[in-house]
């Protein structure tokens, strides 16, 4: 049987950055918290002229400029910070990016889980044609309530992910353990612009879902602890991913051998949570600096509050390594602009997600920008960096 997987997948983020260290001295909290009890060095954070529709088609951009739009007939944007109830984001990324009108675009929601389900959906339509590509974003801006206990786990970011056939990355394995359960860790009802969070269940219940995921791959026939070469996570913080694999193997009755993990946290420390597009940040990292993966295999689990979890595990194909965007990302993360606490602030309560008319400052040096609402419509265009 044809394999069927990652082809590509790019990063792009934010302009600009703010150092939690900043954070942390500006509200009194000991600077080790973030550090080391959570994991997290910086987050990204948004001009006013970007959003998820511009990060999404920016680390597309990426991957049409190299692979052109041939056989793509399907455009999945993941997100769980939409920027309408009804339009799917992609359509408009759709038009940012040129794409031709014979491509579907629809947009998925289970919190930062919609990018594994999207990737599932697209590896379904490859196997009924083989020929098709699939264009797979996931983008989001995780932003939490100023100062609350959560504040300094957020951030932004987004992934294209190319899935084709005979992948040149990541090849899919076919089996995937899943699990739902309805729990309210984690929400964002419609007139609130910031997640209401019960933090301490939301830990549970990842780990809960983590186990039932695991349980479920083992229940298909997929491949048991010590066939699995490295572990991929979600990651809301990378401590968190830390927890994850220490349950795992406790479950599993092994030693805790956290040595590969580090490398999957590389870009996630510096980005903050990018919700949907985390675990595929996670997932770039490790192709970008590990240099030993071929033909190993990858476990990946995708958290979504809520909740769902999905354990995907695929091989790494032999010439991933011609296929790295290390230099691109790493050029993104150090262009950031970086902000003062001030100015974070400044931005955090400037933030709407209305309808009412503006134009917004230009701002962003990504090749798209959000121009602001007229006529109660999202406007986007080109910039001169596209
Ligand atoms: N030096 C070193 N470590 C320190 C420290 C110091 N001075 N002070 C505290 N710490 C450690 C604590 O011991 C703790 O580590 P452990 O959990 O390993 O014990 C860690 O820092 C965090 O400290 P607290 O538990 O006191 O932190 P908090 O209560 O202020 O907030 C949080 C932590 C609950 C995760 C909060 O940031 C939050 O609500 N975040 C959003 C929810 C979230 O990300 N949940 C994750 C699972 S849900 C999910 O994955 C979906 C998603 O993307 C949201």
């Amino acid at each position: 049987m044809t394999s069927i997987g990652i082809h590509d997948l790019a990063v792009a983020t934010t302009h600009h950055v703010l150092d939690l260290a900043e954070l942390a001295e500006a509200t009194g909290v000991e600077p080790a918290k973030y550090h080391r009890g959570l994991g997290q060095e910086q987050m990204s954070f948004p001009a006013p002229d970007e959003d998820i529709v511009t990060m999404g088609a920016s680390a597309a951009a990426l991957l049409l400029a190299e692979h052109g739009t041939d056989g793509i007939r399907s455009l999945l944007f993941a997100t769980e910070s939409g920027v309408d109830q009804s339009k799917a984001a992609g359509v408009f990324a759709h038009h940012l990016l040129g794409l031709p009108s014979t491509v579907r675009t629809v947009e998925f929601k289970q919190a930062c889980y919609g990018g594994a389900a999207a990737l599932q959906t697209a590896l379904g339509i490859v196997a009924r044609n083989p020929e098709e590509r699939v264009l797979v974003i996931a983008s989001d801006v995780a932003r939490y309530e100023l100062d609350g206990p959560a504040a300094p786990t957020q951030g932004a970011g987004a992934v294209a992910i190319l899935v084709s056939a005979d992948p040149a990355l990541l090849a899919i394995e076919p089996h995937s353990g899943v699990h739902t359960a309805d729990i309210d860790d984690f929400w964002r009802p419609n007139d609130t612009t910031t997640p209401l969070v019960d933090g301490a269940l939301s830990l549970q219940t990842y780990l809960d879902a983590l186990l039932g995921s695991w349980g479920d791959l083992q229940a298909h026939g997929g491949p048991g602890v010590d066939e699995i070469d490295r572990f991929l996570y979600h990651q809301p913080f990378t401590k968190m991913a830390r927890k994850a694999h220490a349950a795992l193997f406790r479950h599993e009755d092994r030693p805790v051998d956290e040595s590969a993990l580090e490398t999957s946290f590389l870009y996630n420390r510096q980005l903050g949570n990018s919700y949907t597009a985390s675990l595929f940040v996670g997932l770039a990292a490790l192709l970008d600096h590990d240099d030993d993966l071929a033909g190993r295999r990858l476990g990946l689990f995708s958290y979504g509050s809520g909740s769902v979890g999905e354990f995907l595990t695929g091989i790494v194909q032999s010439g991933y390594r011609e296929r790295r965007r290390r230099e691109a990302t790493e050029s993104a993360l150090a262009a950031r602009v970086p902000l003062t606490v001030e100015e974070y602030r400044a931005l955090h309560v400037s933030y709407t997600d209305d309808s009412d008319e503006r134009e917004t400052p230009r701002t962003t040096a990504a090749p798209f920008r959000f121009a602001g609402v007229r006529d109660r419509i999202r406007r986007y265009e080109r910039t001169a960096g596209a």
